[in-house]
């Protein structure tokens, strides 16, 4: 349980990670978990026409001399995949093991393996999307007959859905897929993280931030960058609604949808999102729509809604300016008024292809006054910029906390 936990954890506190990250920390939680001293994680590549495993991780030292293994290649990896089955053998020098482990597929290379067995990881739908092959040395005498491997199966679940997820999102970052595909693709993963909620045990909290943490890493990837943008404007904009006097679900809930901002992003076409001169109207209208698609990809998670209303509403204005539907005053809910302040100061702070990085002292008078871009009486509303300026110095601090390395 313990292991489990802090997996969940680990990938909570460590948001926005690589799959190969999370697969790396999944396969040493797994060795802690059941008492093995190496293993090697695959992840299965499936289309109409191959169906192969790719390494993803190895515990410990160098990979495997295999990189991408066809799914006929005799393993006990290979086996578990196709059969579904969890595969064991308290001793590797039997003649039954002998002839099944596949050395350069199933082991570490230059380990000795004592015990060795291999656990399909599966995702929401049971379906098999890699698998771990775990391995005890020689000496120590241990194997896997005393391992709570209920309990490890748990895990498995959860590795499986946690890489899968990270995998499959990085995949929709780099594939340029048009907007109907692009935006299909990332409904699936929303649907994804009701399923993540739902693991039994699992702290729902833990994994629910997790996944979209990933999410909203993902689209930052696809716009601009790699920093901690969205890290940061979930800090400040929980601080703004401390500050502003929100009770703690409020502020909680702020935390983890602010971040969410911009993921309509990646509903916007790549040769437009990424175009650097002007842009023509049509070219505009489908950039602002980045509001609508957010909305679309994140309104069907009840507990998305805040972050529904913030993808919609962040780039409204107080005077009634603003877009997708020029709502102005209290029409536009609190949390995107919040969020823009905080997406501002942000964006302020750093460098952009098209503008130096500011100072706090800059950024903060900008947001105060306004400069020839920004309007600071008729964008904001004058109650979150009076918040602002009373507490501004804790902007710094979390600008320099958060800052990207
Ligand atoms: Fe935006
Ligand atoms: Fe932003």
């Amino acid at each position: 349980m313990t292991s489990r936990l802090s997996f969940a954890e680990m990938l909570d506190h460590h948001p926005g990670q690589s799959a190969t990250t999370i697969a790396e920390k999944a396969l040493n939680q797994a060795c802690a978990l059941v008492g093995a001293d190496a293993g090697v994680l695959y992840l299965r590549r499936q289309d109409a026409e191959d169906d192969s495993l790719v390494h993803a991780a190895t515990h410990p030292g160098p990979k495997p001399a295999e990189h991408r293994i066809s799914l006929d290649l005799p393993a006990m990896a290979t086996i578990a995949v196709r059969t579904g089955a969890t595969l064991k053998f308290d001793d590797a020098t039997t003649p039954d093991a002998i002839a099944t482990l596949n050395r350069d597929v199933d082991i570490p290379p230059g380990f000795e393996p004592g015990a060795t067995a291999a656990f399909p990881l599966t995702n929401h739908a049971k379906n098999i999307i890699g698998v771990l092959v775990l391995s005890t040395d020689t000496i120590s005498g241990r194997n896997f007959s005393t391992a709570p491997l209920d309990l490890f199966v748990r895990f498995c679940r959860l590795a499986g859905a946690a890489v899968e997820h990270a995998d499959l999102l990085e995949q929709i970052s780099q594939t340029q897929l048009d907007t109907s595909a692009r935006t299909e693709r990332l409904r699936t993963q929303v649907e994804r993280l009701a399923f993540i909620e739902d693991i039994e045990g699992v702290r729902g909290d833990d994994a629910f931030r997790l996944a979209i943490s990933m999410l909203a890493r993902a689209a930052e990837i696809y716009d601009e960058g790699t920093g901690n943008h969205v890290f940061r404007v979930n800090e400040y904009s929980h601080f703004l609604g401390q500050t502003l006097g929100k009770d703690a679900k409020y502020c909680h809930q702020l935390r983890y949808s602010a971040q969410l901002h911009d993921v309509g992003k990646m509903g916007v076409a790549p040769s437009v999102l990424r175009k650097t001169s002007a842009l023509d109207s049509a070219e505009r209208r489908e950039m602002d729509n980045h509001t609508v698609y957010g909305h679309r990809i994140l309104s069907q998670s009840p507990r998305l809604a805040m972050a529904a209303e913030i993808a919609l509403n962040h780039h409204e204005k107080w005077d009634g300016s603003g877009y997708p539907a020029g709502k102005r005053g209290d029409d536009i809910p609190l949390s995107a008024r919040i969020v823009q302040i905080a997406d501002i100061y942000d964006a302020l702070r750093s460098r952009r292809p098209y503008k130096p990085s500011f100072d706090h002292a800059h950024a903060r008078d900008i947001i105060l006054h306004g400069d020839d871009r920004i309007d600071s009486g008729g964008h904001f509303d004058p109650m979150v910029v009076e918040a602002f300026g009373d507490t501004h110095a804790s902007f710094d601090k979390i600008w320099r906390n958060l800052q990207d390395s």
